[in-house]
């Protein structure tokens, strides 16, 4: 966990993150919540960037492995008179019991994981979810581009020391292995930073083929590796 990297950085971190926040991040964050409802979970809700955008009959809880994170986002939903259930939990061992929740988001969260925690973590998100509920998952992904993958790597090196972040993760890789199906999956900022919604997995759904089930819009060219082209 990188609970002492987020509990030393928490009192800037939105400082910090302000570039990339106002500049295109902050958009995608409604669209995380679209159409949820019930019992939702935030997963790992940082200083609870998401927290404007939770639906407003929704029962949010969210949670952190940093009591400092914690602390901001308690701050930020006093400011903006949410409720929010702030709890400090690993996100790999939460001691939810099965099916407790709707829905599940977790942004810029599986890019702090080592390649040795995506699985847990899915599992965990799986086992917490409700059969039929959904789990959407925002995060960075490498872009295949020369040039910005360079740029990419190049900030990389900034973003890990700050924020224990990387660039190259493969979360869709644990999907099947946590028992979880693909729902569907688009860049949402170039092809830089993708949106994967998940469900847990049912008996008879189909193993995913490499070429992709998700749901594609028309009309869009898929890229090489099967996701549809990225947004403008
Ligand atoms: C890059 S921040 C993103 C925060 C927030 N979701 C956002 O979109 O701004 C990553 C957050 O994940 C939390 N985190 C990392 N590993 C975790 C774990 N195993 N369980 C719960 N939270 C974790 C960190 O403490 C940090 O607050």
């Amino acid at each position: 966990m990188k609970n002492r990297t987020y509990d030393r950085i928490a009192p800037l971190y939105d400082l910090l993150d302000w570039p990339y926040e106002y500049t295109w991040r902050g958009r995608l964050r409604a669209r995380m919540f679209e159409g949820l409802s019930g019992r939702i979970l935030d997963a790992g809700v940082g200083t609870g960037r998401n927290i404007p955008h939770y639906p407003k009959h929704a029962e949010v809880i969210g949670i952190d492995a940093s009591a400092g994170m914690l602390e901001q986002a308690r701050r930020r939903a006093d400011r903006l008179g949410a409720r929010v259930q702030l709890l400090q939990a690993d996100m790999m061992r939460t001691e939810f019991p099965d099916a407790s929740f709707d829905a599940i988001v977790s942004t810029f969260v599986f890019c702090v994981l080592d390649d040795d925690q995506q699985l847990p973590a899915l599992r965990e998100l799986r086992r917490i979810c409700k059969p039929g509920g959904t789990i959407r998952l925002l995060d960075y992904t490498l872009s295949t581009r020369p040039l910005t993958k360079l740029l990419m790597r190049t900030l990389e090196q900034m973003s890990n020391r700050l924020f224990a972040a990387r660039y190259d993760v493969h979360t869709e890789a644990y999907v099947e292995p946590a028992g979880l199906t693909m729902v569907d999956r688009r860049f949402v900022f170039s092809d830089m930073v993708r949106l994967l919604e998940l469900r847990p997995a049912e008996p008879g759904d189909a193993p995913r083929r490499r070429s992709s089930t998700a749901a594609e819009p028309q009309a869009v060219r898929p890229q090489p590796d099967g996701y549809p082209a990225p947004a403008r």
